[in-house]
């Protein structure tokens, strides 16, 4: 059986834990988040090393609005404050943003600081960091129907030309190749409405580390479990 050699060219990570391992020190859950961000500078690393060319991350989901109103608004913050201080990063390591996910629903602020950032980096080919915001799988596949059936109603297109390759063109992830490598730390066997649509043929490595102790080695050690893998796609 073939096995799959090739470095992964799109890597997602669901990033949990953050809350866990504040617990486990005594602190607030904020003081976990603020620790994440160390954690994406060290996965963003170990990418670009390798070549990745997407590396997608679940920062805030549909549901986490569900959260206490001070997590939430703490969470923002961080988000600005994380974005403002990656630009020259990104511009330095010519790192592409691209955000992902109903990002309307974020603070004025948030949004005008993710734009700024994506007009900043649109020419940037060494990766794209794509940050699923306010993202939720079954918006995202909702959102697209939707798209699909007022192209329909304007008699643009037949619904039974439809195909999976025109509806992968109206999600949010559109023009990006589907992950080839799904990460999610803190030990959770679930995939929490992430890029459901997108996983559907994805690799799978379930890390136990919190999200806030996952550092370069652990990323790397992903990929070379991942490159263990036999992928079939369904064939023999
Ligand atoms: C992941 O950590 C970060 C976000 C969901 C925003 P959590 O906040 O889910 O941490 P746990 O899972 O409660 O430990
Ligand atoms: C998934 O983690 C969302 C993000 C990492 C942004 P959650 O902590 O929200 O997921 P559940 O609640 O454990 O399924
Ligand atoms: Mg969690």
């Amino acid at each position: 059986m073939e096995k799959t050699r090739e470095t992964p060219q799109h890597i997602a990570i669901i990033m949990d834990g953050n809350g866990r391992w504040a617990k486990q020190r005594g602190l607030p859950r904020l003081a976990g988040h603020r620790a994440g961000a160390d954690s994406v500078r060290e996965v963003m690393k170990a990418c670009l090393e390798l070549n990745v060319k997407y590396l997608t991350l679940y920062a805030f989901s549909s549901e986490n609005w569900n959260r206490p109103e001070k997590e939430v608004t703490a969470l923002m913050s961080l988000l600005e404050q994380f974005l403002a201080n990656k630009l020259d990063d990104l511009v330095r390591l010519k790192v592409r943003l691209r955000a992902i996910g109903q990002v309307d629903r974020l603070p004025n602020s948030t949004r005008e600081k993710i734009a700024e950032i994506e007009q900043a980096t649109q020419h940037h080919q060494a990766m794209t960091l794509v940050l699923a915001l306010s993202y939720g799988g079954r918006e995202d596949i909702i959102n697209a129907a939707k798209q699909l059936a007022e192209d329909a109603l304007r008699g643009e297109i037949l619904p039974s030309a439809f195909d999976a390759e025109l509806f992968a063109s109206k999600l949010h992830t559109a023009g990006m190749p589907d992950p080839d490598l799904l990460i999610r730390t803190s030990g959770e066997m679930r995939v929490s409405n992430f890029l459901l649509w997108q996983i559907s043929y994805t690799e799978m490595v379930i890390v136990k580390k919190f999200w806030p102790e996952f550092r370069e080695g652990d990323l790397f050690a992903a990929v070379d479990e991942y490159r263990k893998r036999h992928r079939r796609f369904g064939s023999l």
